[in-house]
């Protein structure tokens, strides 16, 4: 049912949907490996969809944890406003991501651990897309990380704002994706990612 709601969104509006499956189980996991739950306590979603990430997330995030959600489309956001109304640690918005700031102060939080984004960048102007990167940066907290699966690697190089970026392609996805994690400082970035199986490169923003 989800994933059919999905692929009739993308037929309605295309240019913003960009994917007409889900991410697979074997993406989000990956994606989800990089974060740490028992420390994070603020997380923030780009482009939730049917809720893919978002009911992975939920399973493992503390109880005191928050995740705020950002999905433009109404329908889809109506779809994970019924999935999560029970569960007070999970905030919907049908907005744009690029206000992902306003929302976290009206909460009182400053930071965001993590944020994670399957928005398509590629069809965002460069100057958009330099806002978002930047409201991003600033809203990491110390130990933060953006996270993005992108069919390309473009938006790498408007990120300069962020000291460096693990890259790694992921084939087993429809399409296969880049998976992005840009690091807000270089201490977290020489650590190594937690439980990778394959080698990561770590490289510094072009
Ligand atoms: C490729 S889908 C990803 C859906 C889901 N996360 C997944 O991996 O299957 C991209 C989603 O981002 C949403 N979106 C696109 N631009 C957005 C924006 N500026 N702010 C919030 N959501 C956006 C679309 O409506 C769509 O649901």
């Amino acid at each position: 049912m989800s994933a059919t709601l999905l692929f009739r969104r993308f037929l309605a509006d295309p240019m913003k949907i960009a994917y007409v499956v889900p991410s697979s189980r074997g993406m989000v996991k990956r994606i989800l490996e990089r974060m740490d739950f028992e420390r994070a306590r603020v997380f923030v979603e780009f482009g939730g969809g049917e809720g893919c990430y978002t009911r992975q997330i939920a399973r493992r995030m503390a109880p005191e944890a928050k995740l705020l959600v950002f999905e433009l489309d109404p329908h889809l956001a109506e779809h994970l406003r019924r999935q999560f109304r029970d569960d007070p640690r999970i905030l919907i918005y049908q907005s744009d991501a690029a206000l992902f700031r306003d929302e976290l102060h009206k909460l009182g939080l400053k930071h965001a651990d993590y944020v994670i984004s399957g928005i398509p960048f590629s069809y965002i102007e460069p100057a958009a897309k330099k806002v978002i990167l930047h409201s991003v940066h600033d809203g990491l907290s110390r130990e933060g990380m953006f996270i993005v699966y992108q069919v390309s690697m473009e938006l790498k190089g408007h990120a300069r704002m962020f000291p460096g970026c693990e890259v790694e392609y992921f084939l087993a996805n429809i399409p296969p994706m880049f998976i992005l994690a840009f690091h807000k400082s270089e201490i977290t970035l020489r650590k190594k990612p937690r439980r990778a199986k394959k080698p990561l490169k770590a490289e510094a923003v072009a």
